[in-house]
Order: C-alpha cells, then structure tokens, then sequence
C-alpha cells in the first residue's frame, strides 16, 4: 500500500530578501517531496510565510504602509522564486490567513482551558531583534542586538510542565531530532530546568499579531502563532480527512538556528493541546560564505536569482544538493559550483548523452538498437544499476543526499570507462550488432541514472528522458525500448569556460 509523506519547510519571515539559505532548505523539501512521489507515496508538501511580529510592523511603518499591503509585496518575491526555482509545493501558508488565525486561537483557547497557561507580571531583558525576553547569561553572550528592560504583564505557557515528558519521548522515539548531534544538543538543554515560555504581547508595544482570545488586550507570541502553521495547513479546523491522513507531518525541515523552537516549543505547545507530535525534525546546517553565515546584516548573500540566470534552476539545484552533507555546514563558492557543473554534469553525465546519441544518430539512422543477447560485462552493469538503485534508496532514507547523488554519478563515470572499454565508435565497423549491444546498455543505464536524478533536476531529466523517446520513470532495467527514435538536442550541459577554476 502507498504510504503517505508530509514533509515542511519553516516558513519564511517576508522581511528579508529570498537569498540561497531558504531557496536551499526549499529545493531541498522540493527534492525529497518528489523523491517520495517517484516511489509511489502519497505526498503534501508545505511552505509559506511568517507575516507577523514586530520586524514586519516596524518595516511597514517606516515605508507609511499597512503591514498587510506590506507582506503583499513581500510574499509574490518568494512565490516567483519557487516558481522559477521549481518548487511543487502543495500548499504555501500565510500566516496572515483567515484559516490561521482561526487555528492559533483555538489552540490558544485549547491550552488556556488545560490550565497551561497563566498571566504573570514579568521584568526582564528584552531583545527586540529578537522578539523574546532573554536570559542575563544570553545578554552576557554579546548576540544580542537592541536590549532593553522591560516591565510587564503577560501571559506564560506552562512549558516546564511538559519537560519530563519530552525527554522521554526525544529518548523513546530515536529519529524524532535528526541528525543525533543535534538531538544530543537538545537533550543537553533540557538537562536544565526548562523555563515557561511568554506567548503574549501587550498591544500598546506590537498589535501586528493575532490577538488572545481571552484578552482583547494582547497579541501572541510571533513563534507561538508560526509554529502553528503546519497544523493549519494540513487541515487541523478545516478538514478532518487531510488531517487524518497528513498528521502527523513526517519531517519538518529546518535550519540549525531554530532548533530550540521546533525541538521543545512545538512538541511542548502540541502536547499540551493533545494533538499527535511529528515523527521528526531535521535540522540542516548553514551555507556559509568564506567563513560567515549567509545574511542581510552581513552584506554577503547570494542572490539565487543571479545564479539561475547564469547556469540554469537545476544545476544551482544539483551543486546545493550535492555539495552539503546534511547536518553540516558547507562553504558557497562560485569557483566550486563551475568545478562541479564542470566535472560532474558536463563531463560525465552530458557526455554520456552526447556519444551515445552521436554514435546512435551515425550508425543506427537515430534509432535505438536491438539487443539479442547480453555479454558477461552488460549483465555485470544491470547487477550494478540494481545495486545502485538499493543504495540510492539507502541513502535517501539516511538523508544522505549527496551520497545518493555522488554514487549514481560513479555508475555514470563506469559506464563511461565500459564506452572506452568496448569503444562502440570501432566496434561499429566490425560488429554492428554488438555496438548496438553496448549503446543500448549505455542508454539504459543512463536512463536509470536520470529517473534517479530527476527529483534533483526535474527539467533537464524531461529533456533528457525526452531525447532518449520515453516516459519510462521505471528504476528497473529495461525501460528504453529498441526501434524508437531519438530526439534532438543541443549539449544537455555546455561547459562553463571561466577564469574561475
Ligand atoms: N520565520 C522563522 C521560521 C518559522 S517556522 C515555524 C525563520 N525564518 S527565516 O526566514 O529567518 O529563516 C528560515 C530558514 O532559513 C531557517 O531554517 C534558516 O536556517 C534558513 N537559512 C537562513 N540562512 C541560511 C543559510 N545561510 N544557510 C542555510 N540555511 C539558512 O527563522
């Protein structure tokens, strides 16, 4: 039976410009959400936007706008972003939404009434870049930016409650927090007594915020309200049936930075309204440049619209997806991208394309020769292309993508050396059968090796599969059928010629 695969990426806040940070943790949902479709799984993958808070307030107020025209404008550079980059998202959430707000306040009534949530009068540090009270220690760090003392009344979600319960269920359910170095940092955290969490704000300070059902007063808590999204969009008031089918949501994709809120706020606000807990939360690390973290303040982010227009969607696609090892950090360099399109996509797996079809147009009048029998060195390939697909799968289940990606191009650069090997170019002349033979099983397993790459990069595979004249996506050998005739193409990759290498 297929199974079914909810899979989330955070959602955005409107006030930064989409630099390759979110266009990453995006392709990378996109890539494993269609991954899941191949293998037959029933899949709804979300994104969206984080609309409230006093960031969005503040900018709309500099601009003399309204915070709502605001994120208006801000959300269509996200969405024509996922459109050029690809993205097959199911569903994009706004906060600002009607059925979100809807949700956050029933949830908030839902914790009120279990008692977990209580008013209390608070002093304390306040960041304001950081829309939360911060601790002495936090203050000490140098971190934070803009601090002032605050003195005021709010109200206090009762996250100590839940603590004990959590460590169980992070040390019960092994994949909950991935990678285990991130899960290790978590249990560390709570090894200290956990605080209760403030999720109001008076709205004589912010009244950019869904207010609290039980006072007109106050506003809630930016992350209180975001965290929420992705029970509103998988049908939590609205539609019993997708809830019941998506929820728990099998992965929420997020970066290393908002591990803390989705690692014990989340769980902690969920288990309080009774409602299941996701089977886990992946935190991947960060795209630095040179040694800093991609960000506004810093001045070194890398537009991804810039690259696409330069080198294409997929293979910016391919580079993000291959270059990072999940749970690590990875360094962005233009030099390391052109290296990487330049040896990987132009060299071994465009080329494949280009010889087998010159050689096919040339010798077979462009159709795609009958194999009669198979030699020693094509059965070996098929038990290879079988191994490879086990070990794809493998990989993609550790979320090891690069591996995944890394160990199909190694069957691409094999069948390269069988080609020089059996030099199909010469075998034409003695031989036509058996080059026929050869370029066949070059064709096939490139086919695979496509089908296998196609979540990476969706357009390109199109056109490859389409030159090859089928719309086979089977893994299994045998897909390319002999008698059918190639399509044209111009070079799937061109090389890069640069200065940078
Ligand atoms: N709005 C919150 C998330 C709420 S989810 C309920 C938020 N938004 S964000 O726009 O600041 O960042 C979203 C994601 O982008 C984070 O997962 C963050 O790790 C990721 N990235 C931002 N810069 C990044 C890099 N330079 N590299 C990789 N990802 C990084 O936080």
């Amino acid at each position: 039976m297929n199974k079914r695969f909810y899979i989330t990426t955070p959602i955005y806040y409107v006030n930064d410009i989409p630099h390759i940070g979110h266009a990453y943790t995006t392709i990378l949902a996109d890539v494993l959400s269609r991954y899941q479709q191949q293998l037959g799984n029933n899949t709804f993958f979300l994104t969206g936007l984080d609309e409230h808070g006093q960031k969005v307030q503040d900018a709309a107020s500099k601009r003399g706008i309204e915070p709502k025209d605001h994120c208006d404008e801000m959300s269509k550079r996200f969405t024509d972003l996922w459109e050029r980059l690809h993205i097959s998202n199911n569903d994009f959430i706004r906060t600002t939404e009607k059925r979100h707000k809807r949700v956050v306040k029933k949830i908030l009534k839902v914790v009120y009434e279990a008692g977990d949530i209580y008013e209390d009068e608070y002093e304390g540090l306040y960041s304001i870049s950081e829309e939360r009270f911060i601790t002495d220690k936090e203050a000490d760090t140098g971190q934070f930016r803009d601090i002032k003392k605050l003195k005021e009344k709010n109200y206090f979600f009762r996250m100590s409650k839940y603590q004990n319960a959590l460590i169980e269920h992070i040390n019960s359910n092994p994949s909950f927090i991935q990678p285990v170095h991130r899960k290790n940092e978590i249990l560390g955290f709570l090894r200290q007594p956990l605080n209760d969490l403030c999720i109001s704000r008076p709205k004589s300070r912010l009244n950019w915020g869904i207010e609290i059902p039980f006072d007109s007063g106050y506003v809630t808590y930016v992350w209180f309200d975001a965290l929420i999204n992705y029970i509103t969009a998988s049908g939590y008031l609205d539609d019993k049936n997708l809830f019941d089918n998506y929820w728990p949501a099998n992965m929420h994709l997020i970066g290393k930075d908002i591990l803390t809120t989705h690692a014990v706020y989340w769980p902690t606000m969920l288990m309080s309204a009774g409602i299941e807990l996701p089977r886990s939360i992946f935190a991947h690390g960060w795209w630095l440049m040179g040694d800093a973290k991609m960000s506004k303040s810093s001045g070194n982010v890398v537009n991804p619209m810039d690259l696409i227009d330069d080198y294409g969607v997929d293979p910016v696609r391919y580079y993000l997806m291959r270059e990072m090892v999940l749970g690590q950090d990875a360094n962005f360099t233009l030099k390391s991208f052109i290296n990487r399109y330049n040896s990987d996509l132009a060299n071994d797996f465009g080329n494949l394309l280009s010889r087998i079809s010159t050689l096919i147009k040339k010798n077979f009048d462009g159709y795609i020769p009958e194999v009669s029998s198979l030699g020693h060195k094509e059965k070996k390939i098929i038990l290879q292309s079988q191994e490879l697909i086990k070990n794809f799968d493998d990989n993609m289940s550790n979320m090891s993508i690069n591996n995944a990606i890394e160990e199909t191009l190694q069957f691409v650069r094999n069948i390269n050396r069988y080609f020089e090997h059996m030099a199909p170019w010469k075998l034409v002349k003695e031989d036509l059968k058996s080059a026929g033979i050869v370029l066949y099983t070059g064709a096939e397993a490139l086919r695979i090796c496509a089908v296998l790459l196609s979540p990476v990069m969706p357009q390109r595979i199109k056109t490859l599969l389409s030159v090859l004249n089928t719309d086979s996506v089977d893994r299994n050998w045998g897909g390319l059928k002999s008698g059918t005739k190639l399509g044209e193409h111009k070079p799937l990759f061109p090389r890069i010629n640069s200065d940078i290498s």
